[in-house]
């Protein structure tokens, strides 16, 4: 299997340890699944890897890593809003669906040693998975960053370094780590295998409900939720198991929206800004990475941003806990920003949203 330079086209094994191209440019998957069917769907499998024909994986290291990741139910909320419950997870966020993939992907190409950065879900995941395959992980978080993921990265056994400043430093320290010391970098942005976890998302909608909603709400930091359900996307326009897409809601914070901002300006990369702190940690991207990719999808199928109102995040946490439903600020961003939605778009049925993480996680 090989990757390609999302800006140069040069073509790489997916051995490599490179964490990008030369040039700069983020790989990419050269890989083409089957056309999408339910038949071809394992129904012994009682994990998102029931899909695995229609994920790049190299070998059988799925089989040792897995913790029973996916496979999460999806319950109705009220009359319009249906909620899909990735929280219930392995590390208790939809993370564990890339996780579980990259890390397998590690374990396929033989690394024993890698660093990620992280808001905090990916890195509990990454260090989860990494405990599960033997893999030795170094996680680096913001400072600021809940304190329950911090102590769950260490129970992992992972190394976890906090660094002062914002999320898009941490990144830039972790990343010259990389750079410098040659550590495989198992980032959930920048390594493609990442992305094979994530669209499993839509496969399972689509095999639940056996079509998929009308509108699909989706939380948009770097994207990685974002990207699999695009993918997802193409494969299933491609494959005929739909004829139209349904309308994607993507969602920023006030303080974070460089790419609601790009989009409201036709523009194809982030808008430059400055980042003030906002309660939905795991949103908190200034700088997205694949911030060019996101944006051509964005207008080749016509999603809509909105933002979450910082003001209202907590009160859509407790609407949704008042009904049993207990999840993480970020999570509840995507519920506050449905209800900014239909005050903008006027009342939107059928309308699927995730709830990716776990409100114990979050709670201080
Ligand atoms: C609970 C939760 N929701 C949403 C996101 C956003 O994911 P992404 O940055 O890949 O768009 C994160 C990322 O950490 C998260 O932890
Ligand atoms: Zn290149």
């Amino acid at each position: 299997m090989e990757y390609i330079c999302s800006k140069c086209g040069k073509r790489e094994s997916v051995t490599t340890r490179a964490a990008k191209c030369e040039c700069g440019g983020l790989w990419k998957l050269d890989f083409k699944p089957p056309k999408f069917s339910l038949e071809d769907v394992d129904k012994s499998e009682w994990s998102m890897f029931r899909y695995r024909k229609f994920m790049a994986l190299e070998d059988e290291s799925w089989k040792d890593i897995t913790l029973g990741e996916g496979m999460t139910p999806i319950v109705r909320f009220d009359e319009n809003v249906l909620l899909k419950m990735d929280y219930f997870m392995p590390t208790l966020s939809f993370k564990d669906r890339g996780a579980a993939v990259l890390m397998s992907h590690c374990k396929a190409i033989g690394v024993d040693s890698v660093v990620q950065d992280s808001s905090g879900n990916a890195g509990n995941s990454v260090a989860a998975y990494g405990a599960k395959a033997g893999i030795k992980c170094e996680i680096f978080v913001p400072e600021g960053t809940s304190p329950k993921k911090i102590n769950m990265i260490r129970a992992h056994g992972a190394e976890c370094t906090v660094v002062p400043g914002s999320r898009d430093h941490c990144a830039d320290v972790c990343r010259s780590k990389v750079e410098n010391d040659g550590i495989f970098y198992a980032n959930h942005v920048y390594n493609p295998f990442f992305y094979e976890g994530t669209k499993t998302y839509l496969y399972e909608v689509y095999e639940q409900l056996g079509r998929l909603p009308e509108n699909i709400v989706i939380p948009v930091g770097n994207g990685t939720l974002f990207l699999g359900v695009m993918h997802a996307l193409d494969e299933f326009m491609e494959s005929g198991v739909i004829d139209h897409v349904p309308q994607i809601i993507a969602l920023q914070t006030e303080t974070c929206d460089p790419l609601l901002r790009a989009a409201e300006q036709g523009l194809d990369r982030y808008v430059e800004m400055n980042v003030t702190p906002t309660i939905a940690e795991g949103i908190a991207i200034g700088k997205p990475m694949r911030s060019e990719e996101i944006l051509e999808y964005v207008y080749k199928y016509g999603v809509r941003f909105i933002h979450a109102r910082e003001d209202e995040i907590l009160d859509a946490r407790a609407a949704l806990a008042e009904k049993g439903v207990y999840c993480e600020h970020t999570t509840a961003a995507n519920y506050a920003a449905y209800l900014n939605y239909c005050r903008k778009y006027g009342e939107t049925p059928d309308c699927l949203i995730t709830m990716c993480g776990a409100g114990l996680k979050s709670d201080h």
